[in-house]
């Protein structure tokens, strides 16, 4: 997607030349004087507009007016789930006149919500086409942001670009089939963009992992044909002594569950067990488009989780690269199993802090949905800076306990730990496992499995959480540079 920003006032917007143009109308809008105050102040009164969310007056051709297609919309108080409302609807009304390029109006008091519509159109108008030639790809090329005073918010601007690339790369490898992303493609994936300014990547294969002791991780992998791969991206765009923050993204590309087969139903949607993997590389992908002065490292343990010969047994016992054996009493329990080794390769970087993003549990999703992520955290300053950068990016996430009593249930009569608990509290038991394995950093763990994909007809990766992440990461340089 291409973005411009232009500067556009009230008293001018009427003569912008577009295929299409969104005027975003807050409550309480008053435009001082020219067609767009004329306008709504006789459409207020007549009572055919109103400010309320979503409540939208299409014009065509209309005289006076420049752009071929002009659409006022309300977006009431006028916040960030607002303008998603509101454009969200804008774009269900204008897709059908194929626009290639949208121009969307933000009224002075609401210049600050150009990230929210710049994320929502590009949301709106992606098209997967990699494995569906058939598909119409993308017509919308590009999306101006017009407002009164665009040079404040040139930052803003360039930042939400790249967060478009690099939810854009997490929903393409996201949506990708097994098939199509494989460890090794995925790693492949991985050294493009290696090639990019002050990024570096390295793909272990099964034999360094081996050598490694990463017997866990090793595990899960052994009854694919597809080999695994662990990759390691570097961003460094500080000092060598700046410790970096890691991000650890679970990568299995499919989960049959192994052994302890999963039901045949909705099993397809198993492609996406790789959506923490994809996240960690969309937020590479933004962190090389905005060069921040910030160390970041992103590993990623990538495999297969498949029933054969070779396959991993319920009872069968293994020992992780941290030392600890592990009782694997479910082979479905497979991310916390591959995440472990990737946390204990992790402590070599002497990170300031650990992040890992994983598709974990279906009890996340029992738990909260599809609206916010599981946040898990050791550290309180840690799990604050990841709640504010949700919010501030709308890709929320809640934080969740970590009592130890949640640990009972993962005691092991055969070995140092079990890789799972009974039901209860199913993704906090997953969290009282990893965090075993997170010792001496700041963790934090993301449980991403009722956000990074939607079913159904809308079925499709969603790209969170790398918004949060981007927004954490910058956050961070930012205090980095006080
Ligand atoms: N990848 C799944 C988690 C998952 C399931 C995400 C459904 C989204 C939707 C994970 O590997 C898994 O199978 N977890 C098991 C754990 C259980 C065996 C303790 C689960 O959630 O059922
Ligand atoms: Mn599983
Ligand atoms: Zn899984």
């Amino acid at each position: 997607m291409n973005f411009s920003l232009l500067t556009l006032s009230s008293n001018a917007v009427h003569s912008h030349k577009a295929d299409a143009l969104v005027i975003l109308i807050p409550e309480g809008l008053k435009p001082a004087r020219g067609p767009l105050a004329d306008w709504l102040t006789k459409q207020l009164k007549s009572g055919d507009f109103s400010t309320q969310v979503g409540f939208q007056v299409s014009l065509f051709d209309a005289p006076g007016w420049s752009a071929k297609r002009v659409c006022l919309i309300g977006i009431g108080p006028g916040g960030a789930a607002q303008v998603r409302q509101a454009l969200t609807a804008a774009w269900g009304a204008l897709k059908g006149a194929k626009p290639e390029a949208i121009t969307v109006w933000l009224p002075e008091s609401t210049t600050s919500l150009a990230g929210p519509a710049m994320q929502t159109l590009a949301d709106a108008s992606y098209v997967f086409t990699t494995t569906k030639p058939s598909a119409k790809p993308r017509t919308l090329k590009r999306i101006t942001v017009a407002m009164p005073d665009a040079v404040k918010h040139k930052t803003e601007f360039a930042r939400q670009q790249a967060l478009v690339e690099g939810v854009e790369w997490a929903k393409e490898w996201g949506n990708r089939p097994a098939n199509h992303a494989t460890p090794s493609m995925l790693a492949k994936a991985a050294q493009s963009l290696g090639k990019q300014r002050r990024m570096r990547v390295q793909v272990l294969g099964p034999k360094e992992v081996a050598k490694l002791g990463m017997g866990s991780f090793a595990a899960v992998a052994q009854a694919s044909t597809e080999p695994l791969r662990f990759i390691v991206l570097h961003y460094n765009g500080a000092a060598k002594s700046k410790s970096p923050v890691v991000l650890v993204g679970k990568g299995i590309t499919f989960d049959t569950g192994g052994i302890s087969l999963k039901p045949g139903a909705g099993m397809d949607e198993m492609k996406f067990d790789m959506c923490g993997a994809a996240s960690v590389m969309g937020t590479f992908m933004a962190l090389a488009k905005l060069q921040p002065a910030i160390n970041v490292v992103g590993l990623i343990p990538a495999c297969e989780n498949m029933p054969d010969g070779r396959a991993l047994k319920p009872g069968d016992v293994v020992t992780s690269m941290s030392g600890q054996t592990i009782e694997i009493l479910n082979t479905d329990a497979e991310g916390r199993l591959i995440l472990c080794d990737a946390l204990t390769y992790a402590k070599r970087f002497k990170p300031r802090a650990v992040i890992d993003i994983a598709t974990l549990t279906g009890a996340c999703v029992i738990a909260l949905g599809h609206v916010r992520s599981g946040l898990y955290a050791t550290d309180d300053g840690l799990a604050k800076a990841l709640e504010t950068a949700g919010e501030a990016a709308q890709d929320l996430c809640w934080r969740m306990p970590l009592d130890e009593a949640y640990a009972e249930g993962l005691k092991s009569n055969f070995a140092d730990v079990a890789n799972v608990a009974d039901r209860a509290a199913g993704s906090v038991t997953a969290a009282k496992f990893l965090q075993r394995f997170a010792t001496d950093f700041p963790w934090a763990h993301l449980d991403i499995a009722g956000t990074a994909w939607k079913s159904g007809a809308a079925k499709g990766a969603t790209g969170r959480p790398v918004g949060l992440l981007l927004h954490y990461l910058l956050s961070q340089s930012e205090a980095g540079k006080r």
